[in-house]
This record gives structure tokens, sequence and C-alpha cells, in this order.
């Protein structure tokens, strides 16, 4: 069933609308929607779109070689999966198998602080994985989390510092979707009429347990009391997200590689190099967050410009092809970290579905690399790509 649901996806987009047949509109709209009127979310796509190429022609390239090393990883092509929350409402498989498709796929995954499973779960996935510390509102709630991760083994730590409250997903308050919903009858009831046409997603859905809870918080309190996890969302108490100060925390605690995600601006990309961090990820959350942050594309050169050697620069948000990542790379990211495309290969086939995804990403690169006459990511650099395309602009699609 699943290969047979693999067989017609070749892109994001395929990908995109196979997963919108699995899913419930609730959990689709999840993944896939942005903060309010989502002109950062179409903006990112657009960033790419926005930028030619110059080819080498008259080169034949027989094998590009995609090979880097991120932080001490070698990884087989120039991308991580990113963290993402709620994946086991997506497919079972959830983290795990994101983190075990990634592994087989020779890259490295960010596990999230909002995963399915526990940090110590996903850990265990072979493969090598950094953790994404988020501060739930309470400092000693992210400084436990992070302890467990060293504990665990992980490679690298990252903060995501972009979140200080959650952004205004309108389509999740209309959906009624929220981590901390609860499976009551009256929950069922209101949901019920749009998951019956989704028997498959229930089905494996209710074969999982019904998995709403976010284990890592499982054992944290707040004010000595169990920590509910309405502090994932609760505005106005204090930071989600891991402050300057927690960052400074991180660097006196974290023996490994600490990397920031989040980072718009050369003003917090320089901040982040003074507090000696490793590496920076230009974020803007995929589009999920402050809405009217720029495209990330947009503001990489000058970041990676600014920081030059001292800190390894990443990018996310938009990537949809190969080519959007050898843009990437030639304006100044080691690697890029991508969050929708193997969410949308897991709603459709699980682990393997994100296997499929990712070798998309991996075939659209190899060709374009062919047709630009690159022989590696290593010669990647801003004279390969040109500021603006001739002929039309094209249309913004996310
Ligand atoms: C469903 C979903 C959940 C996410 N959850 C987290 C999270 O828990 N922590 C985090 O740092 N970023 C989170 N992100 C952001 C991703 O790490 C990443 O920045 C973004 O997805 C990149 O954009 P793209 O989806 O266009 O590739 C999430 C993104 C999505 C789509």
């Amino acid at each position: 069933m699943a290969a047979r649901r693999l067989s017609g996806v070749r892109n994001f987009e395929d990908a995109r609308s196979a997963a919108r047949r699995q899913l419930p509109q609730a959990i689709f709209d999840y993944v896939d929607g942005g903060a309010e009127d989502e002109v950062t979310l179409g903006w990112n796509t657009q960033g790419f779109r926005d930028l030619s190429f110059e080819p080498r022609g008259g080169t034949w390239i027989a094998a590009p070689d995609l090979r880097t090393t991120v932080l001490g990883l070698d990884l087989s092509m120039p991308v991580l999966t990113a963290p993402c929350g709620g994946m086991r409402l997506v497919h079972p498989d959830g983290d795990i198998g994101i983190a075990a498709a990634a592994a087989k796929a020779g890259i490295a995954h960010v596990a999230t602080s909002a995963s399915g499973f526990s940090l110590e779960e996903i850990a265990r996935t072979p493969g090598p994985q950094w953790f994404q510390a988020y501060r739930f509102s309470n400092q000693e709630a992210m400084k436990t989390l992070i302890r467990r991760a060293a504990a665990a083994g992980y490679d690298g730590l990252v903060a995501t510092i972009d979140t200080s409250v959650a952004g205004n997903r309108e389509k999740d308050f209309r959906n009624g979707f929220s981590y901390n919903m609860r499976i009551n009858p009256t929950n069922i009831a209101r949901m019920a009429p749009k998951m019956i046409t989704r028997p498959g997603w229930v089905s494996r859905f209710v074969r999982d347990g019904m998995p709403f809870q976010l284990p890592n918080t499982a054992d944290l309190t707040v004010d000595g009391k169990p920590m509910e996890l309405t502090e994932m969302t609760r505005v106005g108490t204090d930071s989600h997200s891991p402050s300057w100060e927690d960052i400074a925390w991180m660097r006196a605690n974290w023996p490994g590689p600490l990397i920031v995600k989040g980072i718009l601006g050369v003003a917090d990309a320089e901040r982040a190099r003074q507090l000696g961090v490793d590496g920076i990820i230009v974020s803007n959350h995929g589009g999920r967050q402050l809405d009217g942050s720029p495209a990330t594309i947009s503001v990489l050169p000058r970041i990676a410009e600014a920081v030059g050697d001292d800190v390894t620069v990443l990018l996310d948000s938009g990537i949809r092809r190969g080519s959007d990542v050898v843009k990437a790379v030639a304006l100044g990211a080691k690697a890029v970290l991508v969050g929708r495309h193997p969410a949308w290969g897991l709603a459709v086939a699980g682990e393997a579905g994100v296997g499929h995804t990712l070798e998309i990403l991996r075939t659209e690169m190899i060709r374009t690399m062919r047709l630009l006459g690159c022989p590696s990511v290593g010669h990647l650099d801003p004279t390969w790509v040109t500021e603006k395309p001739l002929g039309r602009p094209a249309t913004a699609r996310h």
C-alpha cells in the first residue's frame, strides 16, 4: 500500500498532495500552515524562485560530489532533517522514523523538544543527531532536558530563539488543534466528521494509542507541580525560547557543538558569534512564527559574510527542490534543514516515505549540479547564482 502511494510521488508538491489525502484536515493544516497571512511562508519559496543560475556549459560531470562535513558530522549531502514537533500525530513512526530515514540517507537529524517519543528513545536510533531545546517558560525545565540530552549522547545542541510565544497560526485555532488537546467525548464528537474521511490515519493513530502527549515534558515540574502541556503554548508568563543568557549557560555547560536557530539579521549573528556558538541556522521557522520576517535566502549572504569562517552557517525555511539546496550552499550555507519536505513523506508512508522524499532531494541536487557543470558542493560559491531571473516573476507557492 505504502509503496503504491509513493510511486506517484516525484517531487515536493506530489508528496504534499499525497499527504493531504492521508491526513485529517487539522493535522495537514498544522504542518502546512504559517503564521497570520502566511506572507513569510510565501516569501520563503519566492526567495528561491527570484534567484537564477549561471551554468558553466559544455562540462560533463559524471557524478557530482555532494558530501560535506558539518560541525564534525560527515553527511552524504548538505541536508539535515529539521526539528519538528507533533510528528507522531502525522504517522506512528514519527520522530524515530524521520531519524532512522535520515541515518539511512547518510545525513543527520535534529530532534525537537516537542517530540512524540522521549528524547532518550529517539537518541537510540543509530545515526548522528542534535537535540533542539526549548525553554518551556521555565529555565529549570530546559536545563533538565539539556542534561538528559547530554546523557543520551546527542552530538550537538540547538537553541531555537524565535519562539518566545507560539506564532499566530490561525488555521490551528479554527481547526481546534493544539498539542494539549484532550481525547474526550466532546473532542471526539467535534473531530469525528473530519476524521472519518481518513480511515487509514485513524486506524494507525488508534493502534498507536492516540499519543497526544509530549513525553519529554512528562517529568518536568512548574512551581513544584507536574508541568501541564499548556506550558508549551502558554503566552505571557515567560519566554518559550531560550534567552541569550540561556545560550551563555549552554555554552558553559554543553561540551559539544552549540547551534542557535532562528537568526535573521547580522546583529543576532554577531551576538551568537561573540557568545562562542559553533553554528547558526538562518531560519524563520518555516514562516510559522513572525509573519513579515524575511525570506531566509534573501538575508543569507550578508549574514554569511558577517560571521565569516568563525561560525558554521546553516539555513532552513522554504527548501522544496534540490536546486534550492544548491542555491543556499552557493550563497554561503554549509547545509540546509528541511521540515515539511520529510514530514509529507512521513505522512504518506512513515519512515519509507521520509527516505523517499530525501532521495528526491538528492536526485534533484545531482541533476542540478550536472546541469550547472559543478563537480562538488565544495565548488559552489555566489558566482553560480545571479540575483534576479530574466523573465516574468514566478508565482509564489508554498
Ligand atoms: C510541523 C512543524 C513543527 C515544527 N516544530 C518545531 C520545533 O518543535 N522546534 C523548532 O525549532 N522548529 C520547529 N519547526 C520549524 C522547523 O524546524 C524548520 O525551521 C522549518 O520547518 C523549515 O521550513 P520548511 O518546513 O519550509 O522546510 C517546525 C516546523 C513544522 C513544519
